[in-house]
């Protein structure tokens, strides 16, 4: 299943290379801290689920960075634009769609993500693996919890709380990571059912880290509230930006990209005997009582 990795790795790196090369000033820390191709460990394929959202675009762009080709994975939205970035990274990018709710629906963006790898390959060469994976997806309904219908709890359970089960046993990655937030552990207004759906997430990642151990370390990143498409779906947005702006000592917001580093470094050969675990990046706003 990782026969690829090697060969993939040792291109990439030279991809990254000449392109730093040519890009004069424009690059930010990230290119400094790459936690890849710079050491030489095995790069290929990393697939980024949600790639289109948010914060899902900047880890396609820093896993790129650090010598990823990527499979974008989108639902809605355009989701060539965060392919692009990974192009413009000298990288390779294609982009698989579906809806990912519950383990089977997971299952089949997987398979179809693997396809589209295959077919990057060379005929004959390694079977083709995808290294690394990301659930940067999710949905929910906003609303308390007295106003929740049946479907309202699962379709939020069956889109936040599931894929990373039918991604990662289909995929069998040497890494993955997921995206949470800190309403799965403190109370945040109309969030009830993505805060238990979280919290279901976050306990999942640390079974399937025994479960899948020692071939695939999993692991969480709690997340402080990032300007985006879902966070502003939250009725109370503004009020939160304030309180987060108020409450966080390193004295902003996370942004994307504060996220995709976070992400980047658990997938790397840094974090080996990482797994398991949930890191929060909120600027110190949780230390709060
Ligand atoms: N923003 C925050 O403050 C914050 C904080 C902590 C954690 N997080 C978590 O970080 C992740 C990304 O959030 P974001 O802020 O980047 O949100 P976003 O911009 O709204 O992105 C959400 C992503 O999920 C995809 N998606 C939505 N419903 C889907 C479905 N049924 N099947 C498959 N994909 C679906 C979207 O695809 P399309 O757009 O193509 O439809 C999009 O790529 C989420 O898990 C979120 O809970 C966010």
């Amino acid at each position: 299943m990782r026969a690829g990795r090697a060969g993939a790795g040792r291109d990439g790196d030279n991809r990254y290379e000449d392109r730093r090369a040519g890009d004069g000033e424009e690059d930010d820390g990230a290119a400094e801290a790459d936690q890849g191709g710079a050491r030489g460990e095995p790069m290929s394929w990393a697939l980024v689920a949600g790639g289109s959202g948010t914060i899902g675009r900047a880890v396609v762009d820093r896993l790129a960075v650090a010598g990823y080709d990527v499979v974008v994975h989108g639902f809605r939205r355009d989701t060539e634009a965060a392919a692009n970035l990974a192009r413009q990274r000298g990288r390779r990018a294609v982009v698989v769609r579906g809806h990912l709710g519950g383990p089977e629906a997971a299952r089949r963006v997987a398979t179809n993500a693997l396809t589209l790898v295959a077919d990057q390959e060379r005929a004959g060469g390694p079977e083709p693996s995808i290294d690394a994976v990301v659930v940067s997806s999710g949905s929910g309904v906003m609303r308390d919890l007295a106003d929740l219908t049946e479907r309202h709890w699962r379709w939020t359970l069956d889109v936040t709380a599931l894929p990373l089960v039918g991604l990662l046993t289909a995929l069998r990655p040497r890494a993955a990571v997921a995206l949470s937030s800190p309403g799965a552990s403190r109370v945040v207004a109309h969030y009830g059912a993505l805060g238990a759906a979280k919290a279901a997430l976050e306990a999942t990642a640390r079974y399937l880290a025994v479960e899948l151990a020692p071939e695939t370390r999993v692991n969480v990143v709690s997340a402080g509230l990032v300007d985006s498409a879902s966070a502003r779906r939250l009725p109370t947005y503004e009020a939160l930006r304030a309180d987060a702006l108020r409450a966080t000592p390193l004295g902003r917001l996370v942004r994307p990209e504060d996220v995709a580093n976070a992400v980047a470094w658990l997938l790397s050969e840094d974090a080996a005997m990482v797994t398991g675990a949930t890191l929060v990046v909120d600027g110190g706003q949780g230390l709060h009582w």
